[in-house]
């Protein structure tokens, strides 16, 4: 096998290896969103989703919604209760968490809420929290209720820990009490923040060192109808006000009507701008283009001021969603957003930014428009969208979507289209089966030049078949990711950003298999695609190196797949090699025209010869990255590839 160190070429986008993050499988209510109690509001319905009644409710005259004098406009509902004279027992309720509450020993969990005294006495509650088996796991009292809304707080210190716990209220005195806002939030989250993330997620995702961030999905940016959509304007400011919103992810389809996974938007647009700060990543928000899921509604927002140069949803069969907003709005969502992430604090979507903490502007650089959408009532959408925002932010890189075949026309005329458009990025997706993507490890080399770059948003190895929830993360679905993405990594002139997709599930509560990294409510870990990730992110280099297999070994046709880049910085040569194959394969790598090669090179290495291999909450790093040293003499060296390996080899030298 030859390198050519001597003949850098293209250069590796710095962002190149990314991730992509969507409120599916919990990820965010559940997961990342360390908050505890499920609908604390009281917003999503009638149902009191969540919640349920201490004692069957026998202790208890009424409990239900209500929203009359409410906390606030935008806060219109409430809990109202109303004890029963007389009885006997704890008269209150309880609230199940996401799929329980995960609560350490010995940390500390903010309770808050809101509460206004009706008739009566009621003067507080006795908060608990209970084990799954009736345990108690600590407890605070609060008091002092009055005749008006009021705000209590109160620390509440777990005495075990559990991970399907749950929130005991019962109230103190007799009569009729108004709640609202109940929170129980840990104070352990990543930087100590009040509303701040669950700290091991974010260091899995800190670890993996990402080049961008790309949030909020998926199919939630689209949703199933346009008034089901993502809106990011209505999930800044106090999280109090955050109105929920039924996730589309919500699989329950029979059970439409009464849906149990709703988005809070305690973890919104400037709690993902902050996120993607503090792991290093660039933001890259994807925003609706004026679509619903087309694979749902396929609802049309009408063109707007756009209609009168292009007619109104020119070749589109679906007819434009009635009552719905314009294309102009979802256009000046965009353009507002760039002044939210950027604008001065002095400019009116700056001035929130910087009421929520954060004066210095966030640096957006790129917007994605669309997720996942083609076809001709796309391209019309795009279009308008992308005059709007370049002429106001011509130094804007925008990211326009495709459809999802994994097996559709490389270059074709849609992406011709997207090019003349002005777009920067086209984002593919692909779903498919091990197989697929050792057999595609070639894709971008025969991908036309000259059009957008790529941005392969959103990909993984499915081990049965794309939905099936049978799908597992084997080693051998990372390891044929790992020889896809040789082939990202030798086309850095085109392929310029790639993520893995979905990030996170949580083992009791997922929709879609498989996924980067798993959790419950106390721990997770890492899939051995995830590792995957992390060796490339962190090795990715700085220039593309011209690479030869050896005689006889072509695109990975005989289960070898490399690539090559050179670390300026590291004055590393590094290269990429995944043995497919359950014998070792010995190697002479020839370093040509490499200079002030070192003595000593290193190893990094993913290697089981059981391609069934997968880590768990048991075993978390089963499969793991495996550091070694080994001894370089000139510029022809010997390695030998273990079975089913993926391997990143350093050399000094430039
Ligand atoms: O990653 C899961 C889903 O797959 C995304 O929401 C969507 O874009 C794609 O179809």
């Amino acid at each position: 096998l030859t390198v050519q160190v001597n003949q850098p070429g293209a250069a590796v986008s710095k962002n190149m290896y990314g991730l992509f993050f969507e409120d599916i499988n919990f990820a965010a209510d559940g997961g990342l969103y360390p908050e505890l109690v499920k609908n604390k509001s009281f917003e999503t319905d009638a149902r009191l989703l969540g919640w349920k009644a201490l004692q069957g409710g026998a202790n208890l005259d009424a409990y239900a919604v209500r929203n009359e004098l409410p906390l606030s406009a935008t806060n219109g509902h409430y809990l109202r209760l109303t004890t029963r004279a007389g009885a006997p027992g704890e008269a209150g309720l309880e609230n199940e968490g996401f799929r329980g509450m995960g609560v350490k020993a010995g940390a500390e969990y903010t309770l808050s809420f809101y509460a206004r005294r009706g008739a009566g006495n009621v003067k507080g509650v006795v908060a608990s929290l209970v084990g799954s088996k009736g345990e108690a796991l600590g407890q605070v009292a609060v008091s002092g209720f009055t005749d008006g809304w009021q705000k209590y707080t109160a620390v509440l210190r777990a005495t075990g820990t559990q991970n399907k716990a749950h929130l005991k209220l019962v109230l103190n005195g007799a009569g009729t009490v108004d709640v609202d806002v109940v929170s129980l939030f840990p104070k352990d989250t990543w930087q100590g923040r009040p509303n701040g993330l669950r700290p091991d997620l974010v260091q899995l995702l800190k670890d993996m060192h990402p080049g961008f961030l790309r949030f909020p999905g998926g199919c939630i940016v689209e949703g199933r109808t346009l008034s089901e959509r993502y809106q990011w304007k209505e999930t800044i400011g106090d999280v109090a006000a955050r109105q929920p919103l039924v996730n589309r992810w919500n699989m329950e389809f029979k059970h439409r009507a009464t849906p149990d996974y709703y988005q809070s938007f305690g973890l919104g647009f400037f709690e993902y701008f902050q996120l993607a700060e503090d792991i290093g990543a660039e933001p890259l928000p994807i925003l609706n283009v004026g679509m619903a899921c087309q694979y749902n509604s396929g609802e049309l927002a009408p063109m707007g001021s756009a209609s009168a140069a292009k007619g109104p949803n020119a070749g589109s069969p679906t007819p434009p969603a009635t009552g719905d907003p314009s294309l102009d709005v979802f256009i000046q969502d965009a353009l507002d957003l760039v002044e939210f992430a950027n604008g001065p604090a002095s400019s009116p979507w700056g001035a929130k930014r910087a009421a929520m903490g954060h004066p210095t502007p966030f640096n957006l650089k790129m917007i994605g428009v669309g997720n996942e959408q083609w076809g001709p009532q796309y391209l019309e959408r795009y279009e308008a969208f992308a005059q709007a925002v370049k002429a106001k932010y011509p130094a804007l890189v925008l990211v326009s979507s495709a459809g999802p075949s994994p097996d559709g026309d490389l270059f074709d005329q849609s992406t011709k289209r997207l090019g003349e458009l002005r777009a920067d990025y086209v984002d593919e997706h692909y779903y498919a089966k091990p197989e697929w993507f050792r057999a595609h490890a070639d894709r971008y080399d025969k991908y036309g030049r000259g059009g957008p770059k790529i941005f392969a948003g959103e990909y993984a190895a499915q081990n049965v078949s794309t939905g099936s929830p049978q799908n597992k993360n084997t080693w051998d679905c990372a390891i044929s990711e790992a020889a896809f993405m040789t082939g990202l990594e030798r086309n850095a002139d085109v392929v310029g950003m790639a993520s893995y997709a979905p990030l996170f599930a949580n083992v009791d509560a997922w929709q879609w298999t498989p996924d980067l990294i798993w959790f419950d409510n106390l721990t997770s870990y890492g899939s051995p695609s995830y590792y995957v990730q992390q060796l490339y992110a962190r090795n990715k280099g700085s220039r593309v190196l011209p690479l030869t297999l050896p005689a006889g070994a072509k695109n990975g046709t005989d289960n070898l797949f490399a690539s090559a880049v050179a670390d300026d910085v590291a004055g590393d040569v590094v290269l990429k090699l995944v043995n497919y194959s359950s014998s070792p394969r010995p190697l002479k790598i020839n370093l040509a025209g490499a200079k002030k090669i070192g003595k000593t090179g290193r190893a990094q290495v993913l290697a089981n010869a059981d391609l069934q291999t997968q880590n768990s909450l048991q075993e978390p790093q089963k499969l793991a990255p495996q550091a070694s040293t080994f001894a370089v003499q000139g510029a022809t060296l010997s390695y030998t590839l273990a079975p089913n390996s993926f391997t990143v080899l350093r050399v000094p030298g430039r």
